[in-house]
């Protein structure tokens, strides 16, 4: 690496300013170790949505930062959670991201372990003495897991906050999100569109909250939209600042670019692109909804990119989850959601909407995310990374509700989350995981 560290007592300082950033921070492969025990490990991140694992026995692959985890669902309905990372010699047990399994084999010697991680099966065990049967051996499980509303989180972080202060004034906002999509007994994510990109997994965040990125990276798009449609969906963001649209800084670096001033202003349904089946939606919702306009209303995205630091994004009606991989390495997950409580047509039609993003914008995007990577990589001298759009216009003003907001394309989301980055690389966490027997 080209890293250059400045010694100990300012290097927190220096590397994160209040208006720019080191490159090393999206570079250096030690950096993105400690993030992966500071930030992800010592935080609370989220693994997956409770409809992923419904029924007894499902189970799912998930990630703390680059540590890898089975959720599985009790025959009890209880969620549990361990590594999956075999306590013999270490090897992947469960080798399927995602299936239904009572118990789990690993593949190496055959051991055998049942849906919360417990070591219940050793070939040839006469082989092993007492002071083997008095080590802890189960699979080990992290320190707490927990719920909001279907999204699950986990933490190796004994001392963790709860999860419900941890999200903090960012749960207001994902509970309207959840509202948008028929509460949340209604949600259900289905298959995730995958991404592998060359990039450290911070690019993904910073532009989670990017507002002003819109109208050159997603020029083609937009022009398009305009010249044979005269606009649509997101033409607002072509003059952003003068739009109502805000960028909100949340707690412990979440974040909000509320697109629902402009998009609810008139009709969110009328301004959408085109979509193979629209006329037919109208057609069938007109002939069986008691309120057709609302019903349009509601089919279309949420209306906000939340962010959930550092892994979660929810865009329009889509969960996106951010797994980092290496330093330069991420995979970002989107998953499109359903509505248990919606029709056949309902489902269909959201789903077209959100094959238009990722698929018709998302490339724009990591590409840009690459070649960003590719330029702090490559001229190392040039060491800044710039934040500070709207650091001195003034225009932050603090809502009626308290919450601190800029104008859309301030770089604002950036310095809030990278205060929390810095408090969090700063701290030395108490991680902890369990193999000792459950009741
Ligand atoms: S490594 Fe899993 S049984 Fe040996
Ligand atoms: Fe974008």
């Amino acid at each position: 690496m080209n890293t250059v560290l400045k010694p100990a007592s300012s290097e927190w300082d220096w590397l994160v300013q209040d208006d720019r950033v080191h490159r090393s921070v999206y570079t250096d492969s030690r950096i993105f170790a400690l993030e992966m025990d500071r930030i992800f490990a010592a935080g609370w991140v989220y693994l997956l949505h409770e409809s992923e694992i419904a029924q007894p026995h499902d189970f799912r692959q998930a990630w703390i930062g680059t540590r890898e985890v089975v959720v599985t669902r009790g025959p009890d309905g209880q969620l549990n959670a361990f590594a999956n990372r075999c306590s013999h010699r270490g090897a992947t047990v469960c080798r399927e991201a995602q299936g239904n399994a009572a118990t789990f084999t690993c593949p190496y010697h055959g051991w055998k372990f049942d849906h919360r991680g417990q070591l219940f099966g050793i070939p040839g065990k006469t082989a092993y003495g007492p002071a083997f049967k008095n080590r802890d051996m189960h699979l080990a499980r992290p320190a707490q897991v927990a719920s909001y509303k279907g999204f699950v989180f986990a933490t190796l972080n004994v001392h963790a906050m709860p999860l419900t202060e941890h999200l903090g004034n960012a749960a207001r906002y994902l509970d309207q999100w959840i509202a948008h999509q028929g509460g949340a007994e209604n949600i259900v994510l289905a298959g995730a569109q995958r991404f592998h990109l060359d990039c450290n997994w911070k690019m993904v965040y910073d532009n989670a909250g990017d507002g002003y990125h819109v109208p050159f990276s997603h020029q083609s798009l937009l022009m398009m939209t305009q010249q044979r449609y005269g606009g649509g969906d997101m033409s607002y963001f072509a003059d952003a600042d003068r739009s109502r649209m805000r960028n909100h800084a949340l707690d412990n670096g979440h974040s909000l670019i509320d697109q629902r001033p402009d998009m609810f202003a008139q009709s969110a349904w009328e301004q959408q692109r085109p979509q193979p089946g629209r006329e037919v939606y109208e057609q069938h919702v007109a002939a069986t909804a008691p309120d057709a306009r609302a019903t349009l209303e509601a089919t279309v995205g949420a209306g906000m990119n939340l962010n959930i630091f550092p892994n979660l994004l929810l865009i329009g009606n889509q969960v996106q989850v951010i797994q980092p991989l290496r330093v330069d390495a991420v995979a970002m997950h989107w998953h499109a959601t359903r509505r248990r409580d919606a029709d056949a047509p309902m489902n269909t039609m959201r789903m077209r909407t959100q094959e238009d993003f990722p698929v018709m914008g998302e490339m724009d995007d990591a590409s840009n995310f690459e070649q960003c990577q590719r330029g702090l990589s490559l001229c190392p001298e040039d060491e800044w990374v710039d934040m500070s759009r709207h650091f001195e216009t003034g225009k932050d003003l603090v809502e009626a509700d308290g919450v601190l907001s800029g104008p859309v394309t301030s770089d604002l989301h950036m310095r809030n989350y990278y205060t929390q980055w810095k408090r969090l690389m700063q701290a030395e966490p108490a991680l902890r995981v369990d193999k000792g027997k459950l009741r």
